[in-house]
């Protein structure tokens, strides 16, 4: 696609870029592979900055307002949001904590909930750092895998928190809600289910809730912390996905009353790592980006049609159910008979890069990631390249 016939779309944001313009962005999604590649892998979207967050960042640098952090402007722009969108009046900002981002956040939890050599668990497949980040800090992981509908197995997650009971003292669940990389949203009912039964196996409940703002538009999202009998919850949520804003770095640790004294014990230096302009740019997003995200959530809706349409034209042996939440699509190629990395495939004969299944743990094999937070077109030469990979 050249600049001279690229026409942006005034309403959608993920119609503004060209892929011209994209190429010369340096962040990792455009920067890991050669030019010849079309980047559909790592959760950056192809849009421009959010004109509310590109003007509280500018007005920012103007001030020469740089320095560190201070205050609760973040937290209260996220209680108000979430009052306002998920209709959930309990997010109290005194029993908030920023910290550097999400991973770092969970880590972070993790410490104050778990000690070294303690189990956590995850629904697996699930998004890779978990297990990185989880491993890199001493804690073994147990697997307790989605069942065939991508939604948590309470069979699964019993025999889990067996496990973790008998194998130490504080096991802890690591829950990903909406699920990444199928985009369940877990229901109330689910949430309730999983409080009680954290409860009753003496488990700690830690939730990464990042994806929350990403909802399609026939699905609701449910915070962890406002299900009865979460109330020793920690919660993780961020701006960063829904506004694409990895790269100024903060995030949110938001605990249920009876964690609070939990969250005391987090070491003041935590609170340190999240830059200042970051919090400006989240809290502005939070606060005034709630029509731009509106446009991105509809521009989503159409993407995952486009995704179903053309996969059945043109793959119809991929498996693809358009998710809930998520700007993620995960394909099941297991029809392909590509082996355990179809992304692989795509990326060496296609020149399109996915995120590959097996990295997502016990369950993805077979499967690949791709990222529609992306124009139409992108999506459409995506899938014309992965099917001409295999023709
Ligand atoms: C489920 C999930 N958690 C955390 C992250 C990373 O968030 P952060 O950059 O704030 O650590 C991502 C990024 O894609 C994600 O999908």
């Amino acid at each position: 696609m050249s600049r001279d016939i690229f026409a942006p779309d005034s309403v959608n944001p993920l119609c503004q870029l060209s892929l011209e313009q994209l190429r010369r962005r340096t962040s990792m999604k455009w920067r890991t592979h050669p030019e010849d590649v079309l980047p559909l892998w790592v959760a950056e979207m192809d849009v421009p900055l959010a004109e509310p967050v590109a003007r509280a960042i500018t007005d920012a640098v103007a001030l020469g307002d740089t320095g560190y952090p201070a205050g609760t402007a973040y937290a209260e722009a996220l209680a108000e949001f979430a009052r306002k969108r998920w209709g959930w009046g309990g997010l109290a900002v005194e029993r908030t904590a920023i910290v550097p981002d999400v991973m770092l956040g969970i880590v972070e939890m993790l410490k104050l909930v778990s000690g070294p050599g303690d189990p956590v668990v995850v629904n697996c497949p699930v998004y890779p750092p978990f297990y990185q980040f989880v491993r890199n800090l001493g804690r073994p992981i147990i697997e307790a895998p989605l069942d065939t509908e991508g939604r948590i197995d309470f069979a699964a997650l019993e025999d889990a928190f067996g496990h973790g009971v008998q194998r130490a003292g504080r096991p802890v669940y690591l829950l990903c809600s909406p699920h990444n990389p199928t985009g369940t949203v877990h229901t109330a009912a689910e949430l309730t289910h999983v409080a009680q039964f954290a409860r009753t196996h003496g488990v700690r409940v830690v939730v990464d809730e990042i994806h929350a703002p990403i909802m399609a538009a026939a699905a609701s999202f449910v915070p962890y912390l406002s299900v009865p009998g979460a109330e020793n919850g920690l919660s993780l949520m961020s701006a960063s996905k829904a506004w694409n804003l990895a790269g100024l770095k903060a995030a949110l640790a938001i605990v249920g009353p009876d964690a609070a004294d939990d969250l005391a014990r987090m070491p003041e230096e935590v609170s340190h790592g999240p830059s200042h302009v970051g919090i400006i740019a989240h809290t502005a997003a939070l606060r005034d980006g709630g029509d731009w995200l509106d446009a991105v959530l509809s521009g989503l809706d159409d993407n995952r049609r486009l995704l179903a349409g053309l996969l059945a034209e043109h793959l119809p042996a991929v498996g693809y159910e358009p998710a809930q939440a998520t700007y993620l699509a995960w394909l099941d190629c297991r029809g392909l008979g590509l082996g355990d990395d179809p992304a692989d495939v795509f990326l060496q004969r296609g020149r399109v890069a996915l995120s590959s299944g097996v990295d997502f743990g016990t369950g993805g094999a077979g499967f690949a990631r791709m990222n529609l937070a992306t124009s139409p077109e992108l999506i459409t030469e995506a899938v014309r390249r992965m099917a001409a990979a295999i023709a």
